[in-house]
């Protein structure tokens, strides 16, 4: 029997009526003024990572009713089955078991080979690093989706522990406006190209890696061996490429999961082996976490619960993510595909037609940039969207002024989404700025804000590469929570494939000019392009 989907439980209908009872009009000032505990009460502190989920639009009844909803949809039996090795990407008949990865040894299914593998890889690694022998100056990975946003997010989060006298780059998109200003800065002699494809199919990475091939071998570069390194689950494939150094991972591996396989490699190269077991240690204490922590304290469940009553209840369609440190800027990128293409679907994992929403859309910028372009609107736009903050305690540099600042900037954000500003209270404020000619009341209605909008905190002591390793886990099993609930298959990814397959079809009609068949609009496209 499959577990219940959300939609199909008690809970969800007692949630129903949570939500017309009290849920909808919950006001975070009047929450926080009648209950004096509410900040402790709403806080978890998981491995590396600590929560403060009080500024969110739920009571304490409201998570007991996702904590039922959680028990009736067999959340627990779900994620045990996950950490067991059952297949359950069902749709692809493999097992999900990123999490074997990150296991000591001895400790998760395939160890030996997951342990024997992650050796070999960290070796090579170490290898490069000794740039006094190995000779490499600079390292670009070709890769795209998993394949690539994994090591391009955690370099620069774990700057301070790179190599200085490595760079690294990524190539990913098809677009030869990416691979092109890349190779101008490079020196064949000096330089390691990985190729990192799952598959080693995927038409971006086949065609940037001919290219730089191609670039390698015109510029006078000898032993393509030694500069052309693979990581892939298709092994003869690479081999079929010409790359004979090759590391390999397996299918139960999901690409927007991999960073922690030997696609992490340019991570391992700089940041260096025995920070990178860090970085694996510390996704395996919030895999502990996750495993084992009550589900009333289970950091990423409470927050997978809080993604479905904002989508299904409230209604938030989006949600913003914050990272208070620049080194995380690529994060939303990340958690982009993270979320979206684990839980965008429209039907269940039996094939049924979903009656509720699913994945949010998850976007942002690192802080204090969004405030100065889009946080008008997450202030006073016509929709609510939760801001998820991430603020690091201690910084990596010694400009201890700008980090606070930085660490007060974050603090205000969240206040005032939650304050808001009445028009009386903005009535009686100077606004230089304002034209003299305008009615006050008029401005005081312009500089009011509505308040009550939703965020959550997540602090950190320092971006270290063990913290690094926790928060992308936490993110992880957040998504594997709500995607449990929506009864959907977070695991899988049909959405991308039709437009893989007309871009086939349409790749010989932009040589020929053929637009028989055509729909007009891409018909008339196809030959503007070609004119
Ligand atoms: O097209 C989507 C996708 O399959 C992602 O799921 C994956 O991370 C990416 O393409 C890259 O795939 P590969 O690693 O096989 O090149």
């Amino acid at each position: 029997m499959p577990a219940p989907r959300c939609d199909e439980t008690a809970a969800w209908t007692a949630l129903s009526r949570h939500f017309e009872d009290s849920g909808r009009s919950l006001d975070l000032r009047q929450a926080f003024a009648s209950e004096p505990h509410r900040f402790e009460r709403f806080c978890i502190e998981a491995p590396e990572v600590f929560a403060d989920l009080s500024k969110n639009r739920w009571s304490e009844a409201t998570r007991a009713l996702l904590l039922t909803l959680a028990q009736e949809c067999q959340l627990a039996e779900r994620r045990d089955a996950m950490l067991r090795g059952e297949p359950i990407n069902t749709s692809e008949g493999r097992a999900v078991l990123h999490t074997a990865l990150r296991a000591p040894q001895g400790a998760g299914p395939h160890s030996d080979t997951v342990h024997d593998m992650l050796d070999r890889f960290l070796a090579y690694a170490e290898q490069v690093r000794d740039t006094a022998s190995s000779g490499f100056t600079d390292v670009v990975n070709i890769g795209i989706g998993g394949s690539d946003l994994g090591p391009q997010m955690a370099v620069p989060a774990l700057d301070a522990w790179c190599h200085p006298g490595l760079r690294l780059h990524f190539v990913s998109n098809v677009d030869g406006h990416d691979i092109t200003p890349v190779l101008r800065r490079l020196d064949p002699a000096r330089t390691l190209f990985i190729v990192a494809s799952k598959t080693f199919t995927t038409q971006e990475t086949m065609a940037n890696a001919q290219v730089a091939r191609a670039w390698f071998l015109a510029q006078g570069g000898t032993d393509l061996g030694r500069h052309f390194v693979g990581v892939t689950t298709n092994l003869d494939a690479a081999a079929e490429f010409g790359i004979h150094r090759t590391f390999g991972f397996w299918d139960w591996v999901g690409g927007r999961f991999s960073l922690w396989s030997a696609i992490g490699l340019p991570i391992a190269i700089a940041i260096g082996a025995e920070n990178f077991r860090a970085l694996l240690a510390g996704a395996h204490a919030m895999d502990r976490h996750f495993a084992e922590a009550p589900l009333a304290q289970n950091l990423p469940v409470q927050l997978g619960l809080l993604d479905v009553w904002y989508r299904n209840f409230l209604g938030f369609s989006s949600r913003s993510v914050a990272p208070y440190h620049q080194g995380l800027r690529r994060l939303p990128a990340y958690l982009q595909q993270l979320e979206m293409e684990s839980n965008g679907k429209q039907v269940d994992a039996l094939g049924r037609p979903l009656t509720v929403a699913t994945s949010p859309v998850v976007w942002g910028e690192p802080g204090t940039n969004g405030q100065h372009a889009y946080f008008q609107m997450l202030h006073q736009g016509t929709d609510v969207v939760p801001v998820e903050f991430i603020a690091v305690k201690r910084p990596t540099h010694e400009h201890t002024d700008l980090h606070t600042k930085l660490l007060a900037n974050c603090l205000a954000q969240s206040q005032a989404l939650m304050l808001g500003k009445t028009a009386a209270q903005a009535a009686t404020e100077r606004a230089p700025t304002a034209s003299p000619d305008l009615d006050p009341q008029v401005l005081a209605q312009q500089r009011s804000f509505p308040g009550n909008r939703p965020s959550t905190t997540l602090l950190l002591d320092e971006l270290t590469p063990r913290a690094l390793g926790a928060l992308i886990a936490l993110y992880e099993h957040r998504v594997f929570t709500s995607g449990a609930l929506w009864g959907v298959n977070s695991f899988d990814q049909w959405g991308v494939e039709l437009g893989k397959a007309l871009c086939n079809q349409l790749l010989p009609r932009l040589a020929s000019g053929d637009v028989q068949g055509l729909d007009g609009s891409t018909a008339g496209l196809l030959q503007r392009l070609r004119d």
